[in-house]
């Protein structure tokens, strides 16, 4: 962990506008500064960057962070690594930290053992015939194979020994490509007589391989383990080289396996990219919406295939936004990209896309085919099985859309559905437009609403977290468990800071609620003084809101304690509904509505 004392410093001393204008031209507008978002296609700038508050925001994609996060995305780099650069372009130095980190400091470096593995993977298969003729035999080029560095590991047991002056590093180890055997102690390499296919991050860098049998074996790949430098749920194969192409076409494929990515890409199908089997995850989907408006997913027709979709279509709800399509395409049960594409050609795969199912569409389908609707069981199971699938969307026109469809299939009236499915009607409450993010899940109780005002105070001045007495939240709501635990944080670090906040709680459950509503302070008029005023009123408004419903639990209570009756006095006292000296009985029993 590096100290969040070491990243405030850090983040006093860089300018993220001086940061960010590195690598996007930026246009001062007011008291911000804009420019067209470098994480998603768009004509229009939606991309802002706060210079007094130190982040950026897009309010069309909702990428949003501080100098560090800045050059994660748009580098492809690690948090260490983003640190680190950072540091160094302001002369700072590393502190020590645990060992733990992702990147080992001082030891020899990873990539470059990755780097030198690839090449000489890549040399060997230019020196195998038999390995060419497969690569041939599946339809492929030298020039592809060289895009996408392929190379073959040859037969034998210990060929790395050649490769690296100490064979028996442990960096060799860590990275993966060595094995020790247990019995025998004698180490050996992890990938023998395959074919050899480097992943890369998105800057480009090798950090791990997958390695396909010649032919016939078990396992028909083999991967390398997760390591310091590789986290299979969070890798996408073939990013970096279809990175271009997604840009300029706007969107981008997900298929299943390297040999789907790179036939694709031989046929010029190139914004292709694969999970490394594993099941689409969160960041997957991040990762790609960030760079593109339209994401189709493209999985084999049967029913393993159907069921990779839906879990695709599960993970992608929340990322949703209402000027971006996610998309399934189904191929015919005897294809895979591979397969179709080198036998029907790029027009037909292209062609196929075109015809890809909307997301609503597939959601639809699916969950209607689950129930019989000509029952009112079945009708009912569906509303069931659609309500919180339905509250994960954020994307505000879209979840209204499937609203009314779904209302329609349950044979239930819109606002019967809304309200059965805790969302908000089309016709509702007239609150804010959902921020892009999103966390406008849904009718806003107005005790949420106020959790929300005050967490963006807190972010605009933690230090006002010593006013806050957070006894009296009902933790039931994410915003206010968040609350909770960011006043706890400011409360721990006093001299802390709202870009040091939202970092601390990055890649937790309140990480896009912080987010969220740190873009919400962008259009905040407010000063970080007028700040105080904010939380001291919602604090009285909660608590005040807090004693009547207290009031009413007791109210209607049947067997009142003497305690719980002073207690009802002591509450109405606080709400200054009967003055102080008021005597216990007198109010009680005259007063049977909620104060
Ligand atoms: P498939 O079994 O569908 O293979 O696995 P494929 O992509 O069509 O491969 P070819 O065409 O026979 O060469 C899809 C993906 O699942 C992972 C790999 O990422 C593969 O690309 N996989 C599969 C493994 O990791 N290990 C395996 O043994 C098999
Ligand atoms: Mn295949």
């Amino acid at each position: 962990m590096i100290p969040d004392s070491f990243k405030q410093e850090l983040l006093h001393r860089v300018d993220i506008v001086d940061v960010i204008e590195r690598y996007v031209p930026l246009k001062k507008g007011g008291a911000n500064y804009s420019a067209c978002c470098p994480f998603h296609t768009e004509k229009t700038p939606s991309f802002t960057v706060s210079p007094t508050k130190q982040f950026y925001h897009c309010f069309g994609c909702g990428v949003h962070g501080n100098a560090i996060s800045f050059l994660m995305e748009y580098q492809g780099l690690g948090y260490v690594e983003a640190v680190k650069d950072l540091a160094e372009s302001v002369g700072m130095k590393m502190p020590e930290f645990e060992p733990r980190a992702k990147k080992p400091e001082g030891g020899p470096d990873l990539y470059e053992i990755m780097e030198r593995a690839c090449d000489y993977y890549r040399e060997q298969l230019k020196a195998t015939p038999r390995a060419i003729e497969y690569l041939k035999g599946r339809g492929l080029t030298g020039k592809i194979a060289a895009r996408f560095g392929i190379g073959y590991a040859p037969e034998g047991w210990q060929n790395l020994e050649g490769v690296f002056p100490t064979y028996a590093d442990k960096a060799l180890k860590d990275v993966g490509l060595v094995i020790d055997g247990e019995d025998s102690g004698r180490r050996y390499d992890r990938f023998r007589d395959r074919i050899m296919f480097p992943i890369l991050n998105q800057r480009g860098s090798v950090i791990a391989f997958g390695g396909r049998v010649l032919g016939e074996g078990e396992p028909k790949y083999l991967n390398s383990p997760e390591t310091p430098l590789f986290e299979k749920g969070r890798e996408l194969y073939g990013l970096a080289q279809a990175r271009l192409a997604i840009r300029a076409v706007g969107r981008a494929i997900v298929v299943e396996g390297y040999m789907d990515v790179v036939a694709l890409a031989q046929h010029g199908v190139e914004y292709a990219v694969a999970t490394l089997g594993t099941a689409t995850s969160a960041t997957h989907i991040q990762k790609l919406l960030r760079q593109t408006d339209e994401v189709v997913f493209c999985f084999d027709g049967d029913a393993a295939g159907r069921k990779a979709a839906w879990h695709a279509l599960e993970v992608s709800l929340p990322y949703l936004a209402d000027n971006k399509t996610v998309r399934f395409l189904f191929l015919p049960p005897e294809h895979d990209p591979d397969s179709f594409v080198r036998q029907k050609g790029k027009e037909a795969f292209e062609k196929k896309l075109g015809d890809a199912r909307p997301l609503s569409e597939f959601l639809m389908e699916e969950l209607k085919s689950r129930t019989d609707l000509g029952t009112a069981e079945g009708r009912s199971r569906f509303a069931h099985e659609a309500k919180p699938l339905l509250r994960q969307i954020s994307a505000r026109a879209l979840q209204l859309q499937l609203l009314k469809a779904l209302a329609d299939t349950a044979g239930m009236a819109q606002d019967e559905a809304a309200h059965f499915m805790e969302i908000r009607a089309a016709s509702g409450l007239g609150a804010r437009p959902a921020s892009a993010r999103g966390m406008d899940r849904g009718a806003q109780a107005p005790e949420i609403a106020l959790v929300r005002k005050l967490l963006r105070c807190l972010l605009s001045k933690p230090a006002l977290a010593k006013e806050l007495p957070a006894t009296f939240l009902d933790q039931g709501s994410p915003e206010a468990r968040a609350l909770i635990a960011v006043a706890q944080y400011c409360r721990e670090n006093p001299d802390t800071e709202g870009n040091i906040v939202v970092d601390h709680f990055r890649a937790t459950e309140f990480q896009h609620l912080l987010e969220a509503n740190q873009a919400d302070l962008l259009d905040q008029k407010l000063e970080a003084e007028d700040m105080e005023m904010e939380l001291r009123g919602s604090v009285v408004l909660l608590a005040d809101r807090h004693r009547g419903q207290r009031f009413e639990a007791l109210r209607v209570k049947k067997d009142r304690t003497a305690e719980e009756e002073a207690e009802m006095l002591r509450l109405l006292q606080e709400r200054k509904l009967v003055p102080a000296n008021a005597p216990n009985n007198a109010i009680i029993s005259g007063s049977r509505s909620t104060p």
